[in-house]
């Protein structure tokens, strides 16, 4: 018996990195999933919805289908996200818009389509993902890391209006993971040597987070088995919040 037997999981940005980790995990610990990502590969072997998550009744109808074919919606994992280099000058209106638009607005556009499903489950669980940088702030992520504030800012208030309705909300942030993200991150440097070992410098474990630790711990707030876990925020970065070693 494992602990998501039974009940059925959806992940948004399920295609790649984390999410594909996280659906993979939730898979191997009997849940049946389904992911929402705007580049679906049609083999991922999940239930897959092809849907923007800033197009608000594609979110609509896609929530709906996982729900139809998963049969109601357990657990959500509000997991798509993009990023953004810059001070607060280097990003425009529009990329500001749309930055927000998927990162904060997504999460809250998708939560609210799996509302009704996730009221009729006795198990219902939402883990938002976060970033580190919502709680340190380092250089040039000003946009990104005010999305990833106000994704913590959203966790707790919802964890406050959905308790009493039986659905937990949490969020891990995870420090710097190696996926498929990074990669186009260290591709755009001018020394992606050195930008990869200044990476992996930043964060006290000396080497970048890695997918599966991350859904590890979203499968762990997600679990029934951590029934009395709402409005957490957890780090999965790598003591990068918290400690300071001697340099
Ligand atoms: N990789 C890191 O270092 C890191 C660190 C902290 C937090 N995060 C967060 O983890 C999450 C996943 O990141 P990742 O590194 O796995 O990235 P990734 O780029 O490998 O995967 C992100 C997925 O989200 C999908 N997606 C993006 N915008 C979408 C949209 N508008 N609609 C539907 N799907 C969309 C993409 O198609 C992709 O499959 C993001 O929210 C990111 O902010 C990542």
């Amino acid at each position: 018996m494992s602990d998501f037997d039974g009940l059925t999981a959806l992940v948004t940005g399920g295609a790649s990195g984390i999410g594909a980790a996280t659906a993979r995990l939730l898979t191997e610990r009997g849940a049946r999933v389904a992911i929402i990502d705007r580049a679906v590969t049609g083999d991922s072997g999940f239930v897959e919805l092809s849907c923007d998550i800033t197009d608000r009744a594609a979110v609509d109808v896609s929530v709906a289908e996982a729900a139809e074919a998963l049969g109601g919606i357990d657990v959500l994992v509000n997991n798509a996200g993009i990023g953004a280099i810059g001070d607060v000058s280097e990003n425009d209106d529009a990329e500001w818009t749309h930055l927000l638009d998927v990162n904060v607005v997504g999460t809250a556009r998708v939560s609210a389509a799996a509302l009704p499903h996730l009221r009729a489950s006795d198990h219902a669980a939402i883990v938002n993902v976060s970033s580190v940088v919502a709680a340190v702030g380092v250089p040039q992520r000003a946009l990104y890391s005010a999305s990833k504030g106000a994704v913590a800012g959203l966790t707790i208030a919802m964890a406050a209006d959905h308790v009493r309705e039986g659905i937990r909300v949490n969020a891990v942030l995870p420090g710097t993971a190696a996926t498929p993200w990074i990669g186009r991150l260290l591709d755009q440097a001018d020394d992606p040597d050195a930008a990869a070992e200044a990476l992996r410098a930043r964060q006290p474990i000396g080497r970048l987070v890695e997918p599966d630790e991350v859904a590890h711990s979203i499968a762990y707030l997600a679990s029934p088995l951590s029934a009395s876990t709402t409005g957490t925020l957890l780090g999965v970065d790598g003591g990068m919040s918290q400690i300071r070693l001697p340099s």
